[in-house]
């Protein structure tokens, strides 16, 4: 499958390294300009393009840059993408560490996934918001294991929502339906879901947990 990822940073990298050894064709842009990103090519085997042509004829194309950062994204960001293309979403709001306070986040009552949509002009899908990158590479596990991990998926588009659920999948890790966009605040960080390693059941209660409200140390 040919897929675009935008951010090539620790989870960027790590899907890069994943997907390519799966086989997948990767094109991946970072802010810099794909000359800085000559080690991850000859590691991967990937293609280092720039942001405007990452998505180009890619099925899926992963949006993961912290999160102040999303506004900056050009305009036609998804301009010849396949039919039907996903956009995973693996962004978490850090006010007090990177990101800054964003009002329609802390006030206007959006998800943070909700406010990436409004930005990049398309639905997303979120999932490994919650996972440590070095997982990743390091803890993948063939479907029926007992101990795979399994994460947490939200998105309002069955169809995008099926394709990167079986390309998590096909990552090695199982997957529970987090519901919609508006419902993505069961994932978000200070959660219950937020960083576990466990299994679908956990999985499922750690979201039934969760509060709505803000943790303090995710208040901007
Ligand atoms: N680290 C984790 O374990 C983890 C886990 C789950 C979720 N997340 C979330 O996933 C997102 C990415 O996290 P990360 O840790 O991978 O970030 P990171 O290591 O800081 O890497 C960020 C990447 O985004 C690129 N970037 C920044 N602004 C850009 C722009 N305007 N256009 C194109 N590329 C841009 C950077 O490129 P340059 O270097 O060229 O600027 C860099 O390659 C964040 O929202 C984070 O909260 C992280």
């Amino acid at each position: 499958m040919k897929i675009g990822i935008i951010g090539a940073g620790n989870i960027g990298g790590n899907l890069t390294r994943r997907l390519t050894t799966l086989g997948h064709d990767v094109s991946v842009a970072n802010s810099r300009g794909p000359e800085t990103l000559t080690a991850l090519t000859a590691e991967t085997g990937a293609t280092a393009v720039t942001v405007q042509e990452a998505a180009r004829g890619a099925e899926v194309v992963v949006v993961t840059i912290p999160l102040k950062n999303v506004p900056d994204l050009p305009a036609g960001l998804f301009d010849g993408a396949a039919d039907g293309f996903a956009v995973l979403d693996t962004g978490n709001y850090y006010p007090r560490e990177r990101d800054g306070r964003i009002d329609a986040i802390e006030d206007g009552g959006l998800t943070e996934s909700r406010w990436t949509e409004l930005q990049i002009g398309h639905p997303v899908v979120k999932a490994f918001n919650g996972t440590y990158a070095q997982d990743i590479l390091d803890r993948p596990l063939p479907a029926g294991d007992p101990e795979r991990l399994a994460l947490p998926v939200a998105g309002d588009d069955a169809a995008a929502k099926e394709k990167v659920r079986l390309l998590i999948d096909e990552l090695g890790f199982d997957t529970v339906d987090a519901g919609g966009i508006d419902d993505s605040w069961r994932q978000q960080p200070g959660t219950p879901v937020y960083g576990l390693r466990e299994g679908v059941d956990s999985v499922k209660k750690a979201l039934d947990e969760a509060s709505p409200e803000r943790t303090e140390a995710f208040r901007g």
